[in-house]
């Protein structure tokens, strides 16, 4: 489901009015009913409902995360997705410090993040609302949010995760961004494990609105409220995964597409210009305003099993990476940063490309 009304009051933008879009009676099941009434309790109270948390609030110190509204937030890994994240929670008002082990990287990041922001016509001071550390404790001792956003590895996370509930206060919520690892085999190091959860943004996280709020096995409900609460006061579109699938749900529906288009061009129908072109010149001009399941309603439930029962039939299925993507990467062709991928590109191409989709993104933000 979709939470997307809010209201920031402009002279305070962390105190935030938010509505969920639909009434609670409509929910479809307990659990987004528990998320809609976190949220609802989180904003006209700060606290949220059920007699039992009460209960708790009054024998130990408040959790922020879920008790109150978050107040700094912290970002670990200061790559592409990790500087935009910090910058999305600076822009709304939020304190934000971020843990970056590179130094060079940690040099770049307010000059990063300031570009970013003159795109959208934002004022560059919002950079400074962004302490950059070199060292994870210092980032997240004060955290009541902390969001990692390091290569996408395993062990890795794992490793980083054990550090981070060392270190961050007990009461903090804990977030991945993993693209498509579980979050309950990246969580299952952890002692506190309901406070852990996925938060897997979009590329650039500044600018696109969707932030797949991803469920494990034993993450709480009322720690995914706040965290969705707190999206939308930051002006995010915050969706509920509720099941912890691989890929959650837009990286499913993504690469099922991209094996397509992938295989379209391994048997010889088009070359991955044409895949391109068909996709951005026709269903592509829609998806912003019409989602697929929309738009089978809109052409009719029975047309779409009609083609369903000619197409599916002959579309790819094969289990694992397509041979054409493997022989790409085993031979150095890895796209834009190398010069050649499915096509060619050069460093005036491949910059036009990212240019114009900063500029698309920036005109709808
Ligand atoms: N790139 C995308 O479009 C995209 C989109 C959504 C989610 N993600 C996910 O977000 C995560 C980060 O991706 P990215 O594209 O920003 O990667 P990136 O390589 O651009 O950035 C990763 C950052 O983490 C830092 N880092 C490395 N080891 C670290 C450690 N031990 N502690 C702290 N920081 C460390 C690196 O120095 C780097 O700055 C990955 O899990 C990725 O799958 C990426």
């Amino acid at each position: 489901m979709a939470w997307t009304s809010q209201m920031l009051d402009e002279n305070s933008p962390r105190r935030a009015l938010i509505l969920p879009v639909r009434p609670l009676k409509t929910l479809q099941n307990r659990t987004d009913a528990v998320v809609a009434r976190g949220l609802l309790n989180i904003v006209t109270t700060g606290v949220p409902p059920g007699s039992a948390s009460r209960r708790r609030q009054a024998t130990r110190t408040p959790r922020p995360g879920v008790d109150m509204q978050p107040t700094r937030i912290a970002v670990i890994g200061a790559g592409l997705m990790g500087h935009g994240i910090a910058q999305a929670f600076a822009m709304a008002g939020y304190a934000v410090g971020i843990y970056e082990p590179d130094p060079e990287r940690r040099g770049a990041i307010r000059d990063q993040v300031r570009a970013n922001l003159r795109l959208v016509g934002a004022d560059e001071c919002v950079a400074d609302r962004i302490a950059v550390h070199g060292g994870l404790a210092d980032a997240v001792a004060h955290a009541s949010v902390v969001i990692e956003a390091v290569p996408e590895d395993l062990d890795l996370k794992r490793r980083l995760f054990v550090e981070i509930e060392a270190a961050a206060p007990r009461s903090a919520l804990l977030a991945s961004n993993t693209s498509a690892i579980p979050i309950t085999s990246i969580m299952s190091v952890l002692k506190d494990r309901r406070r852990a959860m996925g938060t897997h943004w979009w590329n650039p996280p500044h600018l696109v609105p969707l932030v797949e709020v991803v469920q494990g096995e034993e993450t709480g409900a009322e720690e995914i409220a706040a965290m969705m609460a707190l999206l939308c006061s930051i002006g995010k579109t915050p969706v509920h995964v509720r099941k912890d699938v691989p890929g959650f749900i837009g990286n499913r529906l993504q690469h099922a597409m991209w094996r397509e288009a992938i295989a379209l061009v391994q048997s010889g129908v088009c070359d991955a210009e044409t895949v391109d072109t068909v996709v951005k010149a026709s269903f592509g001009r829609r998806l912003a305003v019409l989602g697929p399941l929309e738009n089978a309603d809109l052409v009719g439930t029975d047309l779409t099993l009609q083609v369903h029962r000619t197409i599916l039939p002959d579309l790819d299925g094969t289990p694992g990476p397509l041979p054409l993507l493997e022989d790409l990467v085993r031979a150095g062709h890895l796209g834009m940063k190398s010069g050649r991928g499915f096509r060619e590109w050069n460093a005036e191409s491949a910059r036009t490309v990212r240019e114009a989709l900063a500029r698309h993104l920036a005109q709808t933000f």
